[in-house]
């Protein structure tokens, strides 16, 4: 059984008389152990994927499984309850509660998910070159470094299923080794893997490519 599976998604959007199609039929399916990266121009509807991916925004039509589960048409409880099991996210922006700090963020998704242990939280984001930040409020982080936060948030309760939304936009290149070397960790340990991003460094490391244009899937 794979991890993840789309049918057919469609995502329509509305301003005034217009009508953006953020996503057109896309379909898709994530393999556990398996590194998937994500590319498209901006506005191709690659958060948008992501968000009905999990549950986090429902598809106007199409239907989203996880682990044989259905994710999509079904109470926002539900699917909550489904994304805090399974997945690990890490969104553009808003991954952190400002008012928490690193180390209480962390802590707070191993709770909800009900696995990792907060004596790997040290561990967790040194490894992510987060020294010394864990006990600060997001105020204090750069870009760079709140999205690292943010990707320890969705590292910590080692998700069956690990989506991340340019997670080295904001990173030198030795920092964003060490975030492709975790994200390719989660990988090995069985994860599937789905990461958009604009870099060659990654997308070079990745099993395979998915180029999205215009809200559809470019075959090639
Ligand atoms: N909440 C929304 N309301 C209206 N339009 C939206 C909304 N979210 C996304 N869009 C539109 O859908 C398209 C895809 O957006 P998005 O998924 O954010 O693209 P990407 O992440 O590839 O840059 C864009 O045209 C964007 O303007
Ligand atoms: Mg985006």
């Amino acid at each position: 059984m794979s991890a993840l599976e789309a049918t057919e998604l469609y995502r329509f959007f509305h301003a005034g008389d217009d009508e953006v199609v953020a996503l057109r039929g896309i379909a898709l399916i994530l393999n556990a152990g398996e590194f998937t990266a994500l590319r498209g121009p901006s506005g191709s509807g690659k958060s948008t994927l992501l968000a009905c991916l999990a549950g986090i925004d429902e598809p106007d039509g199409g239907v989203v499984s996880v682990l044989g589960e259905r994710m999509t048409r079904r109470p926002e409880p539900e699917r909550d309850r489904l994304r805090a099991r399974h997945f690990g996210m890490l969104m553009q922006s808003g991954n952190l509660f400002d008012h928490l700090t690193v180390r209480t963020n962390i802590r707070l998704q191993m709770e909800i998910s009900g696995r990792g242990r907060p004596d790997e939280i040290d561990d967790l984001v040194r490894s992510l070159g987060l020294d010394g930040l864990a006990d600060v409020l997001p105020a204090y982080l750069s870009g760079g470094e709140a999205a690292r936060a943010g990707l320890a948030v969705a590292l910590a309760a080692k998700p069956a299923i690990l989506l991340c939304d340019e997670p080295t936009a904001e990173v030198d290149a030795a920092t964003e080794q060490l975030v492709i070397d975790r994200l390719i960790e989660s990988c090995r340990s069985g994860a599937a893997v789905l990461v958009v991003t604009h870099s060659p460094a990654l997308a070079a490391r990745a099993d395979r490519i998915i180029n999205i244009r215009d809200g559809g899937i470019v075959h090639d």
